[in-house]
């Protein structure tokens, strides 16, 4: 196993030389250039590479044994693959692991068996999905989302034209190779402080929160910052400011079942004509908001837009809600999750609920069953560039992959 000589050869690619954090943006120059690191690990070692018309690769070991496509998977037979891996895409500014982390724990938890003479039952599969961030086009997930035939591919027009333009021959849509997978196993990093907090180095995926990602757009009318008197403007900038402060206080009154409440995020904001001396004629704002159930995370969303719209009416401005992307609640198999948390019988490692969005949840949700792993992050930072892993827990959350996978491929 060669963790560190890969983690030292991806961590230059898209790095920002100020802040330190990555962008690697699906189908960009650097998110290609991880695409094409780990075709080429897959092939060192033997792998076979399939892409997907989507841009999602998977490198198989035992390809000989992938049973056909349509076979198993979400057909509820259990000969299929075993899956492992997660994204090499980033946010803007994202840190090293969120993604990587569980692409390169795959790739060396291959080595680690193969090293021990494990010879899996059931074939492996190393999975790099695309697009997971949805920070290029609006929705999250989407490469493991059109893998499993969850988004329409005709409306990711914008999608398709970012692969053409990379080389890639666009073919959005359900993947083959999913219909073979009987498993699907996603390490990550931690994206909160729970692993800190209880003192594990690892822990295993009970739920992903319901997430929604939603656009507001205030339009209002554009005028001279000096000449135009207060009591005169028609300023979206306002009414949009009073939404932010509103998703803030909203988020905080909506209680969870374990304590701590909901969550809304305005991260990104576009303003025109974005002149220091002009009344702006439009701003419009991203709102992220999750919550432990759907209902909290609706009635959140419904609150916002009440007030949102009620400060349009004051401002002389309007207001349109429109929904880019719904994550419904992801309950993982419950069974699968206990069995994996407590490998050895000596131990246990504790079982979180994720409030961070993952393929796995999508890949949930289409019925493969499927488990996440999470590795300890001492910041509790993710998003940005102080995201962090010590080594040794990574390495600990490779030795709970590869133990995960003895136990799914025997
Ligand atoms: C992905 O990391 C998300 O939860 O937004
Ligand atoms: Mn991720
Ligand atoms: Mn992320």
């Amino acid at each position: 196993m060669d963790f560190d000589r890969m983690w030292a050869e991806l961590a230059p690619i898209g790095r920002s030389a100020t802040s330190g954090g990555y962008l690697r943006a699906p189908f960009d120059s650097a998110e290609r250039e991880c695409a094409a690191w780990f075709a080429q690990q897959c092939q060192s070692r033997d792998l076979a590479v399939e892409v997907d018309g989507n841009g999602n690769a998977v490198g198989w070991w035992e390809p000989e044994r992938v049973p056909p496509a349509g076979a198993v998977g979400r057909t509820g037979s259990t000969v299929g693959a075993v899956l492992t891996g997660s994204h090499l895409d980033s946010v803007p500014d994202g840190g090293a692991f969120d993604g990587p982390l569980g692409v390169v724990s795959a790739l060396a938890a291959v080595d680690r068996l193969r090293e021990q003479g494990f010879v899996p039952r059931r074939p492996i599969g190393v999975v790099s999905f695309v697009a997971e961030e949805g920070s290029r086009f609006p929705v999250a997930c989407l490469g493991s989302r059109l893998a499993v035939g969850a988004v329409d591919p005709a409306g990711q027009t914008a999608m398709a034209e970012a692969m053409a333009a990379a080389g890639l021959e666009p073919g959005l849509g359900p993947s083959d190779f999913l219909t073979r997978v009987g498993y699907f196993v996603e390490l990550h990093v931690e994206q909160g402080r729970n692993l800190v907090d209880t003192g594990a180095a690892v822990g295993v995926g009970g739920a992903i929160w319901p997430h929604g990602r939603y656009r507001f757009d205030f339009i209002g009318e554009a005028n001279h910052a000096g000449a135009t008197r207060m009591e005169d403007r028609h300023d979206p900038m306002l009414s949009y400011a009073m939404t932010v402060l509103a998703a803030n206080k909203q988020a905080r009154l909506a209680p969870t079942a374990h304590g701590g409440s909901a969550r809304a995020t305005f991260g990104r904001v576009d303003v025109e004509p974005n002149g220091t001396n002009a009344v702006p004629s439009r701003v419009t704002g991203w709102l992220d908001a999750r919550a432990d159930t759907s209902a909290t995370l609706e009635r959140l969303l419904a609150e916002v837009t009440r007030q949102g719209s009620q400060r349009a009416d004051r401002d002389g401005t309007a207001l349109t809600v429109t929904t880019e992307s719904v994550s419904p609640q992801v309950v993982f198999d419950g069974d699968l999750a206990r069995r994996i948390a407590t490998q050895d019988g000596s131990r246990s490692w504790p079982i979180l609920a994720s409030q961070a969005g993952h393929d796995a949840g999508i890949l949930a949700a289409a019925g493969i069953p499927t488990a996440m792993l999470f590795v300890r992050n001492p910041t509790g930072i993710s998003h940005a560039p102080a995201e962090s892993a010590s080594m040794a827990d990574c390495v600990a959350g490779v030795d709970a992959l590869a133990q995960t996978l003895v136990r799914l491929a025997s």
